[in-house]
């Protein structure tokens, strides 16, 4: 058909435009986590409404308690189904060690693009957006409108205000989150669940300020020792067990389907420990492996914090020590709930140490298939020449359920970043492959969404 070359004709001449747009939002640091960033983050939100509006769509900045929720797109007549396309644009921060370049600086190499943020989730935001323009001008019956989250990455604690306040934001028929990984290069993964998560941090104080250990050492307390035994009470350091009495009580056992679609993904545990760089595994079976990725919960530590980090040994008691930790979540594991365990755990423990909650992410779980798996299918061939696999995810999204709650809408997955681009690590980066073959992808899922019509079932939350 006459939009299939016409497609791959814009796809090419979209190129320069999709580097140079990218590279500006990239060298734009916009780390959520980080107070002084709030300049750049509403410098972020002013470049994204610049995008929307230079493709000739509507784009507004709606302000919440937090950082602001960008949004935008083309309502063309209320008459057509409406799809919205969440994406986020605010970032991780970039101190790790490793990073061979500037983190904030945006880098081509060949069909690389390299920064903090290229891949999560800022490469396929402006994917999808270019996507969307081709589509409309095309003629595609659908209105299509972006939600662009500058708190993703801190866990969306303004995004359901947003949505609240905004009134341009019509009730859609879909929504496509394209924010989650591929199996790896070549194999196309489309999540239909994520995984919630709890995090928080623990701080113990036993003395005013710093000790001489030859001094007080005996009689004092050591906070570090007392945290390292709260934190080696709550999980089991070798298989990941977590001990917290009752976590468990919830956890949905894995399902037949589950099941099923995990074996047939084609995951492969050599490839997987390739991609992130990891030289030890606390398991090696297949399943197994998989199992703990995306069906079963965990505890995991962050950040411990606190006494003498300089050269040599200092002998000293320190005064304080901060431990920061987080919870992966499955269905049917209730956040509130598993943080109101952990803390009476804690202080069963050692009453001393103080825990404070930073945010509660419930887990996801869509049915699967219907018309819209099934147009995620059909985009990713058109775009790839691959089909995906539906799997679940470990990670977390927490605008997903609220959106899923809000709009009682099927929500579909239809990711771009591979495992090597790096969610978070250090060289983070994205491809023109990916660009290219997702523009493609977006371009033929909007085309099958606007041919979908009528009640379809939703997608639920777990
Ligand atoms: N894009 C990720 C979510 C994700 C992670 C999808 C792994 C697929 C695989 C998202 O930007 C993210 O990093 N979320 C955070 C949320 C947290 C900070 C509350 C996460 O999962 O750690
Ligand atoms: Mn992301
Ligand atoms: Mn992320």
């Amino acid at each position: 058909m006459a939009l299939c070359d016409a497609v791959d004709k814009y796809v090419k001449e979209s190129r320069p435009r999709f580097e140079e747009w990218l590279g500006r939002l990239v060298e734009i640091p916009t780390v959520s986590m980080d107070p002084a960033r709030r300049h750049d983050m509403r410098r972020g939100a002013e470049v994204a409404v610049e995008y929307l509006t230079t493709l000739g769509a509507q784009a507004a900045i709606v302000e919440t308690g937090g950082h602001p929720l960008v949004v935008g797109g083309w309502m063309q007549d209320p008459a057509w189904p409406t799809v919205a396309v969440y994406n986020h644009l605010d970032v991780q921060p970039a101190m790790e060690p490793e990073w061979t370049r500037e983190p904030f600086k945006f880098t081509v190499e060949g069909e690389h693009y390299y920064g903090r943020g290229a891949t999560d989730d800022k490469g396929p935001a402006l994917t999808a957006l270019l996507a969307a323009r081709f589509a409309v001008e095309h003629g595609v019956r659908l209105n299509i409108q972006f939600v662009w989250e500058l708190e993703e990455e801190i866990g969306s604690p303004h995004f359901g205000e947003g949505l609240s306040k905004e009134r341009y934001l019509r009730k859609p028929d879909s929504v496509v989150v394209s924010d989650t990984i591929w199996l790896a290069g070549g194999r196309p993964a489309a999540p239909y669940g994520l995984r919630g998560n709890l995090a928080a941090r623990l701080i113990l104080e036993t003395a005013r300020r710093e000790a001489h250990s030859g001094l007080t050492g005996g009689a004092a307390r050591n906070p570090l020792t007392e945290l390292a035994a709260v934190l080696a009470a709550c999980v089991d350091a070798k298989t990941g067990r977590v001990a917290i009495p009752g976590f468990y009580k919830c956890v949905r056992p894995l399902g037949k389907t589950d099941r099923a679609q995990f074996l047939k993904s084609g995951f492969q545990v050599k490839t997987f420990a390739a991609a992130h760089q990891l030289t030890k595994l606390r398991a090696r079976d297949r399943l197994e492996v998989m199992k703990r990725l995306w069906a079963e919960p965990t505890f995991e530590v962050h950040g411990f914090v606190g006494g003498y980090t300089g050269p040599g040994v200092k002998t000293s008691i320190p005064p304080r020590a901060e431990a920061k930790v987080s919870m992966r979540l499955v269905p049917d594991q209730d956040p509130a709930a598993i943080f109101r365990l952990f803390r009476a755990y804690v202080r069963k423990l050692n009453p001393d140490v103080h825990v404070e909650a930073h945010g509660m992410l419930r887990p996801y779980v869509a049915d699967l298939g219907g018309p819209y798996a099934e147009a995620v299918r059909k985009a990713l061939r058109f775009g790839f020449g691959k089909e995906p696999a539906f799997i679940r995810e470990g990670g977390s999204i927490g605008a997903v359920v609220t959106m899923a709650e809000r709009w009682r809408a099927p929500i579909m997955f239809l990711g771009l970043s591979l495992p090597e681009h790096g969610y978070h690590a250090p060289n983070e980066r994205f491809d023109w492959g990916q660009a290219s073959g997702g523009m493609k992808a977006f371009v033929a899922y909007f085309v099958e969404v606007s041919r979908i019509t009528g009640k379809t079932k939703g997608s639920r939350t777990a």
